[in-house]
């Protein structure tokens, strides 16, 4: 019998990526999903990368009898990774109160419906915006954590509090949380990859979609940052390479190798590349020149984020093996894929 894991958010970008990875680590997959910011066509997309099709489930984790109805049915399942969540940074400014409600009632009811069942193994989706703008750099697992700019940001601090709350009150339940630095890049099949609904507010589906002629320009943040070339610092880090620690992260659980039952590590490669660096890159990559310009700053944006990758290392035994290079050109290839698709 193969060890069920329930992934949430599955048809998304990183959930998506990890489904594969999981049931390559022989893992029986069940996908829920509400696709209020994905499709269905993950599932097949996955099927042909794996030869697997995933149980896949389209329901709304807001809705606590919903949930508790499929927990019912999948009640043999070992663990949860928890990706379901809102997570447009500018639009949790103008609508906080759906990003609140969303992000922490599905978060409940997941958590609640889970430990009535006793799965008591849970993955936590956050970001390196719980550091807020840090004081040192490489950020470690130690820095502090602060209030971020943005609702979605806040978000993910106050699920981690949760977590904290939740696992203290509930010795048999364990948590990781792993905090993503920059995800990019898309799987090496070009089956599956980011799908940004409407206009991208990230840095690398806004540059693949100026380069397939989708948008005109991109427009750089801001040039007058203390770093090197005025532009941000950010550690960009492959999503293959991201779902890949998240399957060492539920194993570690499933083992009960954990150390506190609430732990945190850092997801990055540890390096730090400038927006200019990363146009640079996709330029010779790509072998072609990309349309853009510099214009004011982002509200919001710190200058930079960086990951001290010591502890993913040491206690997971992970580390990130793609380069900028290949989440360039992984990136590259997925949108050209889903430009021919939609023509
Ligand atoms: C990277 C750099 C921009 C777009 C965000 C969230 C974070 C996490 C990942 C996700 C910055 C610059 C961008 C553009 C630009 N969450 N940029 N022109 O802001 O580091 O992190 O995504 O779910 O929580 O905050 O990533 O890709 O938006 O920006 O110049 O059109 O690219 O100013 O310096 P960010 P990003």
């Amino acid at each position: 019998m193969k060890t069920k894991i329930i992934v949430t958010g599955g048809c998304g970008y990183i959930g998506s990526h990890t489904a594969i990875e999981l049931i390559e680590n022989d893992f029986d997959v069940v996908i829920l999903d509400d696709l209020s910011n994905s499709t269905e066509k993950t599932i097949s997309r996955i099927h042909k990368i794996t030869g697997v099709t995933p149980t896949f489930v389209q329901v709304d984790l807001k809705d606590p009898v919903a949930t508790f109805k499929v927990f019912e049915t999948h009640k043999d399942a070992a663990g949860v990774i928890h990706f379901a969540a809102h997570k447009a940074v500018g639009e949790s400014v103008q609508k906080p109160l759906m990003y609140y409600k969303n992000n922490f009632y599905s978060l409940l009811n997941t958590l609640e419906a889970q430990s009535v069942h006793g799965i008591n193994n849970f993955i936590f989706s956050s970001s390196a915006t719980v550091y807020g703008t840090p004081n040192t750099l490489p950020i470690t697992e130690n820095n502090e954590t602060q209030r971020p700019f943005s609702p979605y940001g806040n978000t993910k601090k106050i699920a981690e509090e949760i977590l904290d709350d939740f696992t203290k009150s509930n010795k048999s339940f364990s948590a990781i949380s792993l905090r993503y630095f920059n995800p990019i890049g898309a799987h090496e099949s070009g089956a599956i990859g980011e799908l940004p609904n409407g206009i991208p507010n990230n840095l690398m589906p806004y540059i693949t979609q100026t380069a397939a002629g989708v948008r005109e320009k991109l427009m750089v943040y801001g040039n007058d940052y203390p770093t090197k070339d005025g532009t941000p610092i950010r550690d960009y880090i492959h999503v293959v390479d991201l779902a890949k620690a998240h399957v060492i992260a539920i194993k570690r659980l499933l083992n009960n190798k954990q150390e506190t039952p609430l732990e945190f590590f850092n997801l990055g490669t540890g390096l730090g590349y400038s927006v200019l660096d990363v146009i640079k890159s996709f330029e010779s990559v790509t072998n072609s020149k990309l349309n853009y310009e510099i214009t004011e700053r982002r509200d919001g944006d710190v200058p930079q984020l960086y990951a001290s990758t010591d502890l993913a290392k040491e206690k997971l035994g992970w580390s990130a093996d793609r380069k900028l290079n290949d989440m360039i050109s992984s990136s590259w290839n997925w949108e050209q894929n889903l430009r021919s698709e939609t023509k």
